[in-house]
């Protein structure tokens, strides 16, 4: 058993590179398979957790917060801990924080109620863009152009949608380049940054964008280091997206961050970063 685990319950490309990374530091870790996992929050299930550090890579989101969750009740130190999955999770709560911290973000609004959101957005003026506040690869972002389009995304939403449906999310619509911009922040230093360039508005790589490398300016910097530190992210990618007249605005941060398309276009040894940075924390504590 060693000191430091890294959970996960799918081995992408990402983890394949963080193994990789390890293995060539040498470091001892323990690949620890999430859905195997079960604890019993007495000496006996304490006796089961010897880590003391891991580093969270679970796709599943909700997994991937119980995990973090009930291995800090056991004094282990997750990257990145349970408060800052519960931010990063929830598109509404880490915009209230970046609106506390009075970072820029695009015009935002929410309503918890059908009637409610549609005067909201009227009242923001079309386009605007509704989006689950948990989700990710641009799953079910939506540009809505008109009232009729509005009124169809509400109904749906309230009829199908489960309870999270029910959270009415809206933004302005940013006229950005073909592209948006996405940082990688680890202890708080950007460590590069890629852009994402696609015809459609909707720039996710896992929706066919192309990565490419991003020069790391000063205003990225900054703004991505602020953001992290904003929701305590230890290992984040910020998104960013440029405003012809506002300059950058952040759109998103996300907590168990995709790098694999990264590595190539940036010339940063990014999982070998996340690595060391797992390591500093394990020496520290
Ligand atoms: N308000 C907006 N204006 C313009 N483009 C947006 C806006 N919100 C999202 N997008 C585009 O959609 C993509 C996905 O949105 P995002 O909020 O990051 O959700 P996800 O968690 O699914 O990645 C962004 O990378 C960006 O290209
Ligand atoms: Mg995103």
């Amino acid at each position: 058993m060693a000191d430091l685990a890294i959970i996960y319950d799918r081995v992408r490309p990402d983890e394949k590179m963080l193994f990789g990374a390890l293995d060539t530091l040498g470091v001892p870790y323990d690949k620890v398979y999430a859905p195997h996992l079960k604890f019993t929050f007495d000496a006996a299930g304490a006796a089961q957790v010897p880590w003391k550090v891991a580093l969270e890579r679970c796709v599943s989101q909700s997994r991937g917060h119980a995990v973090t969750r009930a291995l800090e009740a056991f004094g282990v130190r997750v990257i990145n801990p349970s408060h800052v999955i519960e931010l990063c999770g929830d598109k509404l709560a880490t915009n209230a924080r970046l609106f506390a911290a009075g970072l820029p973000t695009p015009r935002t609004g929410v309503a918890v109620d059908g009637e409610a959101a549609l005067e909201l957005i009227e009242s923001m003026g079309y386009p605007v863009v509704i989006k689950p506040t948990v989700g990710s690869w641009g799953r079910m972002v939506s540009k809505v152009n008109d009232r009729d389009a509005a009124e169809a995304i509400i109904e749906h939403k309230e009829v199908l949608g489960g309870p999270q449906h029910g959270i009415f999310y809206v933004q302005e619509l940013i006229r950005k380049p073909e592209r948006d911009i996405r940082a990688f922040v680890i202890g708080g230093e950007c460590i590069g940054a890629i852009y994402r360039t696609s015809e459609h508005w909707i720039t996710n790589t896992a929706r066919g964008a192309v990565a490419s490398n991003c020069p790391v300016t000063p205003e990225i910097a900054e703004l991505s280091v602020r953001a992290a530190a904003a929701v305590g992210g230890q290992i984040v990618a910020i998104d960013l997206v440029e405003d012809p007249s506002r300059g950058l605005l952040i759109i998103e941060i996300n907590h168990t961050m995709e790098f694999k398309n990264s590595v190539a276009t940036t010339g940063v040894d990014i999982p070998r970063r996340m690595a060391e940075y797992a390591i500093g924390l394990e020496q520290m504590s």
